[in-house]
């Protein structure tokens, strides 16, 4: 089997490089890859890549993910998020490839306080909501076979996350202040890249399984009740903090305006993508432990 990954260098991307190489030949490009285009600011030249490498899977977690950056250049979001995952969409159905997508609970507006199912109706509050919106109708209009995974709060190991800005932060202050107000599961992209190996099988086995699922660890915290989280780990392996645990404030999202509205609510219902698949989402306490003691 051959698989095309586009978006080799993110989050997502890192961890598919590891979980999707037992499932065939991985093509995995980056937005600078020479041997193929897999520049999505130049989506028209997508299709040629597609047609040329002929995957049988496409995976796809190229995004323009700078979500306060996206207010001020919704033109490249869009090409980024929409109109480059369209036509790769278009291409895959040419030539009978399933597609793989990811999306956002922000393309919910945050309101109330029970999770989000597909098939609620959505309302994106910021660009890179309304753009992921558009990216998702997209891929699965023009791709009868997809499988769109919408997710949230992304972490990983490798690079910046927000654990490692909260432990820096602690390093260097005495209090802390982090938002109370948003609503969500942080979910690791080790999680996200598994689970999608593990849909890809099932769905080649069993085409009925395409579709829209919802796709985060399970549990929910806020932003705040995430930092002390961060903190309690670090203090359990004795890293030395100015900051303690206590000493994270709850503020309002209100305290830290931003271009870009973010979503009260951010929980997203699992039970489609547990009963389909028949899996377990490990609590998002399991990951960042994890993460964690990785990189202390
Ligand atoms: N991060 C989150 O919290 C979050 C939450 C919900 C949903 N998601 C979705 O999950 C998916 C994966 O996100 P992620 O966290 O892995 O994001 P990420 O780390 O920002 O990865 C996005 C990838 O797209 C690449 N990219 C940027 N511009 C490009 C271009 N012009 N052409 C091709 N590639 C380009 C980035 O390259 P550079 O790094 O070199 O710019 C990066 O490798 C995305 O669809 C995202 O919308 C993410």
């Amino acid at each position: 089997m051959k698989l095309l990954l586009l978006g080799k260098g993110g989050q997502v991307g890192w961890e598919l490089q590891r979980s999707l190489a037992p499932l065939g030949d991985v093509v995995a490009l980056d937005f600078d890859s020479t041997d193929f285009h897999a520049d999505f600011s130049q989506p028209e030249r997508l299709a040629d890549t597609v047609l040329q490498v002929k995957p049988d899977v496409i995976v796809n977690s190229a995004a323009h993910t700078a979500v306060d950056k996206a207010e001020s250049e919704p033109e490249l979001a869009r090409k980024l998020n929409a109109t480059a995952p369209g036509i790769v969409a278009q291409a895959a159905q040419q030539i009978g490839a399933l597609m793989v997508h990811y999306s956002t609970d922000y393309v919910f507006d945050g309101s109330g306080s029970k999770p989000w199912r597909e098939d609620d109706a959505t309302g994106p509050l910021s660009v890179y909501g309304s753009t992921k919106l558009e990216g998702e109708q997209l891929v699965a209009g023009h791709c009868k076979r997809h499988l769109i995974f919408r997710t949230s709060w992304v972490y990983a190991a490798r690079g910046g996350n927000f654990a490692k800005t909260m432990l820096r932060l602690a390093k260097e202050r005495d209090r802390l202040t982090v938002i109370d107000d948003q609503f969500g599961a942080p979910t690791g992209a080790e999680l996200l890249a598994d689970v999608t190996a593990h849909a890809i099988r099932e769905t080649l086995r069993d085409p009925g399984k395409v579709g829209l699922y919802h796709l985060v660890a399970g549990g929910e915290t806020t932003w705040h009740g995430y930092a002390r989280f961060v903190l309690e780990q670090a203090l359990a392996a004795r890293v030395e903090l100015k900051a303690q645990p206590s000493a994270v404030e709850p503020v309002p999202t209100s305290a830290f305006p931003t271009p870009a509205r973010r979503p009260h609510n951010s929980r997203l219902d699992t039970a489609k993508l547990r009963a389909a698949f028949g899996l377990e989402l490990p609590d998002w306490r399991l990951g960042v432990a994890r993460m964690l003691k990785e990189t202390l």
